[in-house]
């Protein structure tokens, strides 16, 4: 049987899951080569995986003419748009993180070369493939509720994914990635507009960055948690959050997470900044309004100020009701007609919750397949189908800046 060859650019977080599935599926698929510009860095992680071609830039991996079938683009949002290019130009498939890009006209000209080139370009819209979203579009589809008239989702972020990603981290300046509901949320604007499977209309947004900011900077608080007089009461104390979370720096330090290791990192380091004192730009809370076609509606709050981070979910039907919680991974449907109800529990399901409730994983093989049938299932999300979720997000961010200004979708 064909082994699908997979080159990846990107060996941080996202690149290492694809390099942990590559191990589970070598029956199917074989790891070419590694593309980082930390690859000297992350040398011996990248070998654990044995893969024969390591490359420190992106030049040297495309001029090294690789018989891959695909390359994963898991490098940082602002370089997607150049490294996919380039993967179209050698004639290579894609799996593309989200976001696409940026900037819209990028979004379009990536959808344009794939088409030309006749190339697949898959985008990670990972929580598609969640048995928990996937029963709930199932249960959606087959008119169970009704006709869908409007869909509220919510994403609770928590303080310490805000302060370690849209602070500290790598998405804390729109100028640098881009805004938050984009680097977010995109995956919610997908799922909304997959769920309720009719045209976008208009969009509406509020949304700011109401606490994490200079202004609420305590007296006296320092640059650094180290030094911070403020550290034992400081929710966001980094040295607290990483030394109990230490999986968080595994990106930035490898594997050899220890004390030691953490607090030698975090040293008047970008991850242990104080949260108030940081060049963030992005909100910590936004709401997003959407009109469809038919006038139904829909609705997404985003918030850092949460214990926890997950998302939930309510559909509301001419028929019946869902309400649901992927934390808990369950949710009920309820019918109006006989006032019956049914839960749905997807412990019941599978065991494998582990990466956007086990969609990684799915995602990856629902690819691999794809790339060695043909046979593509509805949740494998193409770049033509990737420009509405950036669309909404681009046009909420428009709306956002203008005062809630409503945006019309084409
Ligand atoms: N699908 C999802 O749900 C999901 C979840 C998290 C992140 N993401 C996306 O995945 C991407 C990667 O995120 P991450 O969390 O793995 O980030 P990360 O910072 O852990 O990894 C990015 C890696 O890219 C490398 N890199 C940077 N510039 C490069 C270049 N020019 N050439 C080659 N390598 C380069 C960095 O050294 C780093 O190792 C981002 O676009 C992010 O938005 C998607």
């Amino acid at each position: 049987m064909k082994r699908i060859k997979i080159g990846i650019i990107g060996f941080g977080n996202r690149g290492r899951i694809y390099s942990n599935f590559i191990m589970e599926t070598l029956d199917k698929v074989e790891y070419v080569a590694v593309c980082d510009v930390r690859a000297k860095q992350l040398e011996e992680s990248i070998k654990k995986y044995n893969v024969p071609n390591i490359y420190d830039n992106v030049d040297d991996f495309f001029n090294a003419k690789l018989p891959l079938d695909v390359v994963f683009i898991c490098s940082m949002d602002q370089y997607h748009y150049k490294h996919t290019i380039m993967a179209l130009n050698a004639g290579y498939n894609v799996l593309l993180e989200k976001p696409v890009s940026n900037n819209l006209d990028e979004v379009n000209k990536i959808n344009n070369l794939a088409t030309k080139k006749n190339l697949k370009v898959i985008v990670t819209y990972v929580l598609r493939y969640s048995l928990f979203y996937k029963y709930i579009k199932e249960v959606v589809d087959s008119n169970e509720i009704g006709d869908i008239i409007n869909i509220n989702t919510t994403e609770n972020v928590a303080y310490w994914h805000q302060a370690h990603s849209y602070v500290r981290g790598n998405w804390h300046n729109s100028k640098l990635t881009g805004p938050m509901i984009l680097t977010k949320c995109s995956h919610d604007m997908d799922l909304i507009y997959w769920l309720m499977g009719k045209k976008v209309s208009k969009i509406s947004s509020f949304g700011n960055n109401n606490y994490l900011n200079k202004e609420h900077t305590p007296k006296n608080a320092t640059e650094y948690c180290i030094d911070c007089p403020y550290k034992d009461s400081c929710a966001f104390n980094a040295y607290r959050f990483y030394l109990a979370n230490p999986e968080w720096l595994r990106p930035m330090i490898g594997d050899n997470l220890n004390e030691e290791t953490i607090n030698k990192f975090l040293y008047h380091n970008q991850y242990s900044r104080c949260v108030f004192q940081c060049d963030n730009d992005v909100v910590d809370h936004q709401i997003v309004n959407i009109e469809f076609e038919d006038h139904s509606t829909a609705s997404h709050t985003m918030n850092a100020y949460t214990r926890w981070c997950y998302r939930d979910i309510k559909i509301m039907g001419t028929k019946g009701c869902i309400v649901g919680n992927f934390e808990m991974q369950k949710f009920k449907v309820y019918h109006f007609v006989d006032n019956s109800e049914k839960e749905i529990d997807i412990t019941n399901y599978t065991k494998d919750f582990e990466g956007h409730g086990g969609g990684d994983r799915l995602m990856f093989n629902q690819f691999i397949d794809y790339l060695l049938t043909s046979k593509k299932t509805i949740q494998l999300t193409s770049i033509q189908e990737s420009l509405i979720s950036h669309k909404m997000a681009f046009a909420a961010e428009k709306s956002r800046l203008n005062d809630g200004k409503v945006e019309e979708i084409d």
